[in-house]
């Protein structure tokens, strides 16, 4: 970054289902306990930044980028962004180019989605959205279709079993029960994820994470200071459709992207003591610590074996038990990562978030002055 980036502000709404709030209650409540936890007030916002993937599908309503500066007393500029599930990442890459301008000094950054006012199927279709319409959703694929193939020749290529997939969702479940926002506030012991019911098989409802309403918001600023402070940002993309990719088995935008955020952090994957990773379903969890360079390929499954990793995986309870609201989810990490490095006072943190499969992908770092 070429400016001293400061996270001077965080808030976040219980993760879950919401039919008593709208989409726009669930934007003040995570708005306010932003600016409640800062040392600023809303006048000193000087820019808003929504990130929603589904608003127009699921609640009849798009431009949310003024529905949000109308909730401050001075209305300042706003604007949405929509990269499928890596929304929220967009939004705060976007953010942060914003502030290196110095277009903007402080930044509020919200993340929104309202997935369960209608059905499961609905939703499904909507989300295909994130994927190629004309190659993807004519084969009738869905979300879990797609994770499903991916965990097939996953386990094809590598030999990984049914029984040890099922840790994933058993860990980041047994990390959701100390998060009172979490969706899933309950331990799932790892024989019953294989249990549960097929969805694409191979993968089980326990594989797959759930169809949650949600926000998240954070405060960026290059004035008001704070310990916590991002200092790599960057994203990369694929192609939108699984079918124009050399393997199955990895996401090359997570390798890109994550080479050029430590780059530009000038730090190594050893130094971060907590990440949180984009587990839309257990499989991706596997590949993306392969990716992002914990482990070789066919080994991911290793970081789950050990009985406490490091770094740290999803202490939230990450995509699977905290819940996945798209739009809200990459804001989620950044302000679930800035409460971890205070709270442990490590160091470094890391925030995987990617759209589609693997489809765009963000990486931020973030750097505890006080570590
Ligand atoms: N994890 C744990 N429990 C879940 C769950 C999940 N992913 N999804 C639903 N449940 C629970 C519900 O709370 C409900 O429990 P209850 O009976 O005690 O109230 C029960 O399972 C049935 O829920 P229901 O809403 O009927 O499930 P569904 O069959 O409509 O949807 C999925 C289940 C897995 C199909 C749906 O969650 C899904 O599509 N997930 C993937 C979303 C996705 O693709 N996101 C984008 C990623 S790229």
């Amino acid at each position: 970054m070429n400016q001293d980036i400061y996270i001077t502000g965080t808030g976040q709404t219980p993760f879950g289902e919401h039919w008593d709030l709208s989409l726009k209650d669930l934007m003040e409540q995570a708005i306010s306990k932003a600016i409640e936890s800062s040392e600023l007030t809303a006048l000193d916002i000087d820019f808003i930044i929504v990130s929603n993937m589904l608003g127009e599908r699921t609640n009849d309503q798009a431009h949310l980028g003024a529905m949000a500066s109308a909730m401050l007393p001075h209305r300042p500029p706003a604007i949405r962004t929509e990269a499928a599930c890596a929304s929220g990442s967009v939004a705060i890459h976007t953010a942060l180019s914003l502030l290196e301008s110095g277009r903007a000094e402080t930044v509020l950054v919200i993340g929104v989605e309202k997935m369960t006012d209608v059905p499961t199927e609905e939703i499904s279709a909507a989300l295909m959205g994130a994927a190629d319409a004309e190659k993807d959703i004519p084969s009738g694929l869905t979300f879990p279709g797609i994770f499903g193939l991916i965990a097939n020749r996953y386990m094809y290529e590598y030999s990984l079993t049914r029984d040890k997939l099922n840790i994933v969702s058993a860990r980041h479940h047994e990390n959701a029960v100390y998060n009172p926002n979490a969706q899933f506030q309950v331990k799932i012991p790892a024989e019953k994820v294989s249990q549960s019911a097929t969805v694409a098989d191979p993968l089980c409802l326990l594989d797959c994470s759930p169809i949650s309403d949600g926000a998240a918001a954070v405060i960026l600023s290059t004035k008001h200071e704070s310990p916590i402070r991002i200092v790599a940002s960057q994203m990369s993309t694929d192609t939108l459709s699984i079918t124009d990719r050399p393997s199955l088995t990895s996401f090359p935008a997570t390798k890109d992207a994550v080479e050029r955020a430590l780059e530009e952090a000038q730090i190594s994957r050893e130094d971060i003591s907590h990440l949180e990773i984009h587990d839309c379903f257990s499989i991706a969890a596997i590949i993306n610590l392969e990716d992002l360079g914990y482990a070789i390929p066919g080994q991911g499954i290793r970081l789950y074996e050990a009985d406490n990793s490091m770094p740290s995986i999803n202490k939230s309870g990450g995509l699977k038990a905290c819940g996945h609201p798209v739009g809200a989810t990459g804001v989620k990490q950044i302000s679930e990562l800035t409460a971890q490095l205070k709270s442990s006072n490590e160091r470094y943190a890391l925030a995987h978030n990617f759209g589609g499969a693997g489809a765009t992908c963000c990486i931020h770092i973030l750097e505890n002055s006080n570590a």
